[in-house]
């Protein structure tokens, strides 16, 4: 996957701008506060069909403006690709693939598969559990459009089983034997056991790549990416089917049911559902230590970096094409020598965007590069 060309127009602090970009790396160098980032987010925004730094399209209009427009022209399969994204205040976002407009609903499009590290990063492994659930959620997704159906099925049984078990609340001995409750059961086993496996062997692939990645970054410990669902399944017998065998995904939801009858008293008590992918937890060790806990900073950027470049090389064997990588800051991101280590990794390989505040910090990044300088929302080659 390859972008060729961006264009934007009233998107965050540009008026307007127009860039060819380099198959190889890119770099985007400027002060802060230039907009360098604010060009990684159009990217991403064209390949995804949303940002990763806001959930509301509205804050990407240039203040004082009606609406923006971006567009990303990427080569995909060889083939040319088309996205074009427009939002105004009024009527939203709506997006333009190959000219054919596409619902905008669809909030993962995934036209093209972007791969982003940056400062925001960090929150994957500071943050709350939702920070990881969403992570996992947009990297099995990027791949897998089943998995963004069955996602979005789990999430509409679950909102439908809570607002009953909260109108429950009332009568709770009634509600221990409800049919309409069991029923809602029988879905949310279906439906769950079906996110939770896909999860399952996603990390498993992932956790094996991202150690690999690591090792190569930051040689001192092994990576291990581990899957906490919220109750106890054996994984067993996993990872030699592709979305699990049948016979996985029974022991899933018979595990999934009956998890759900040992919390129901307790459901009907709070009103709400206690069990299940929305509450399942992933976490990053490294040498048998939580790096979410115990990590210094420079441990944890080390391992989400190698976790980007895992879920890369997770890309290339679910599509079978390189995502395009958006380097964010990676000056202040990263000490030298892991720099050093990181351009030796990609050796040429894959299309990079890189910010930095100064060329000069990023050393040699090795092959050719294609340099632009970003200032006040303006963006020129550097020749
Ligand atoms: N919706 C917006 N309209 C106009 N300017 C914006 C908008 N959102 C952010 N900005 C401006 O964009 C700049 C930040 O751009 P950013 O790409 O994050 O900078 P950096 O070069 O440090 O990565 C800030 O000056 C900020 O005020
Ligand atoms: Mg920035």
């Amino acid at each position: 996957m390859v972008l060729e060309r961006l264009k934007l127009r009233h998107f965050r602090n540009y008026a307007s701008a127009e860039l060819e970009l380099f198959p190889g790396k890119n770099v985007l160098s400027g002060d802060n506060g230039q907009g360098k980032t604010n060009v990684l987010e159009a990217v991403y925004l064209c390949g995804t069909g949303s940002s990763y730094r806001t959930a509301r399209d509205a804050d990407l209009i240039t203040w004082g403006e009606r609406g923006f427009y971006a567009a990303c022209r990427f080569i995909r399969r060889r083939e040319p690709l088309l996205v074009e994204i427009g939002c105004t205040r009024e009527a939203g976002k709506t997006i333009k693939i190959n000219d054919v407009p596409r619902e905008a609903s669809v909030e993962n499009i995934c036209a093209a598969n972007v791969v982003v590290f940056g400062p925001d990063d960090l929150r994957m492994i500071k943050g709350g559990p939702v920070e990881r659930r969403r992570f996992l959620d947009t990297e099995i997704g990027a791949v897998s459009e089943v998995y963004r159906r069955d996602l979005s099925a789990y999430r509409r049984i679950l909102a439908q089983r809570n607002a009953l078990l909260k109108d429950r609340r009332y009568d709770s001995m009634a509600a221990r034997r409800d049919p309409a409750l069991e029923v809602w059961d029988e879905q949310l086993a279906a439906a769950g056991a079906r996110v939770m496996i896909k999860r399952a062997e996603a990390i498993k692939k992932l956790s094996v790549l991202a150690k690999v990645a690591h090792r190569h970054i930051s040689p001192d410990g092994t990576l291990e990416m581990v899957y906490r669902p919220s109750f106890h399944v054996s994984m067993g017998t996993l990872g030699k089917t592709q979305g699990g065998d049948g016979e996985t995904l029974r022991k899933w939801e018979d595990a999934f049911r009956r998890e759900l009858e040992k919390v129901r008293p307790e459901e009907i008590m709070r009103g709400v559902t206690l069990v299940g992918p929305h509450r399942d937890e992933l976490s990053f060790i490294v040498d048998g230590v939580d790096m979410r806990v115990f990590g210094s900073q420079g441990q944890q950027r080390a391992v989400l970096l190698a976790v980007r470049l895992g879920e890369l090389e997770f890309v290339r064997s679910e599509v079978g094409e390189d995502a395009i990588l958006l380097l964010d800051d990676v000056s202040s991101e990263l000490d030298p020598r892991k720099r050093a280590r990181l351009w030796e990794y990609l050796n040429d390989r894959v299309q990079t965007i890189i910010t930095t505040t100064d060329e000069r910090l990023l050393g040699d990044t090795g092959g050719a590069a294609k340099r632009f300088r970003v200032q006040a929302g303006r963006v020129e080659e550097v020749r």
